[in-house]
């Protein structure tokens, strides 16, 4: 009873997520895309909205239903998801970067379905690097001016405090979450660390929902009060 007369952790604070994979397109049947379920970024989204916040959720494609007073906007490619990031970040107050970007997108996209009749050799496919969401917002005037608090998420298959510690660095933002992927892709429950200025925190397993409600009172306690 207490606790429902207590002000909300993010009460009347705007708070963007992006969740999902995106989905990049070779031709108008084919793509290439990352593994990822969307549920934490989605259990953040509910958690942040249960903690009082507006939240937009920028989701790549997902099967997931939207957690209930969130505002989604539905993505498919990295440089979709950049845009409609960057139309939600002058009102933001946080920014929680969990999508899996695709880092790099087909060179060309055929506007026709590429045919395999012919007998030919198979198409040879070249790159270019999608844009990078979480480190464009993390270098922008708001983040900088410290009105904007972003979090980063990192899946590394090993050596998770090294390079969570080296990747907090190099995306210039003040809390990373560690997970060590793929074995957490899709669950329902998840083992995190936190990384920042002050060191390595651990949230013992739990499941996803239970983890981000723990990671938003991280956030409302880290972030700097307005
Ligand atoms: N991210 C992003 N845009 C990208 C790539 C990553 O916003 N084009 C964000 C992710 O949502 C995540 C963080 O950056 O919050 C780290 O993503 P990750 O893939 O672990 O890092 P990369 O810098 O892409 O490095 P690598 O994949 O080589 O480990
Ligand atoms: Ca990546």
């Amino acid at each position: 009873l207490i606790a429902f007369f207590q002000p909300k952790l993010l009460a009347g604070r705007r708070v963007v997520v992006t969740a999902g994979p995106t989905f990049e397109a070779l031709d108008p049947i084919r793509g290439i895309t990352n593994h990822s379920s969307g549920k934490m970024g989605f259990a953040i989204a509910r958690a942040a909205r249960e903690a009082g916040a507006e939240v937009a959720l920028i989701a790549g494609p997902v099967s997931l239903a939207t957690p209930r007073g969130v505002r989604r906007v539905d993505v498919k490619s990295a440089r979709q998801m950049l845009a409609a990031t960057e139309a939600e970040i002058p009102q933001a107050d946080v920014f929680v970067a969990t999508a899996a970007v695709a880092d790099w997108r087909p060179a060309t996209e055929s506007d026709q379905k590429i045919k395999k009749e012919g007998g030919g050799q198979p198409p040879v496919l070249t790159f270019t690097e999608n844009p990078d969401i979480l480190a464009t917002v993390a270098q922008g005037a708001r983040a900088r001016s410290g009105e904007l608090f972003c979090v980063g998420f990192a899946a590394e298959s090993h050596d998770l405090v090294r390079n969570a510690r080296a990747k907090r660095e190099r995306k210039g933002v003040p809390l990373l979450v560690g997970n060590i992927g793929p074995v957490t892709f899709g669950q329902d429950d998840n083992q995190m660390l936190l990384v920042d200025a002050q060191g390595v925190q651990e949230l013992p397993r739990a499941s996803k929902l239970v983890l981000a409600r723990q990671l938003v009172a991280e956030i409302a306690r880290r972030r700097v009060p307005a």
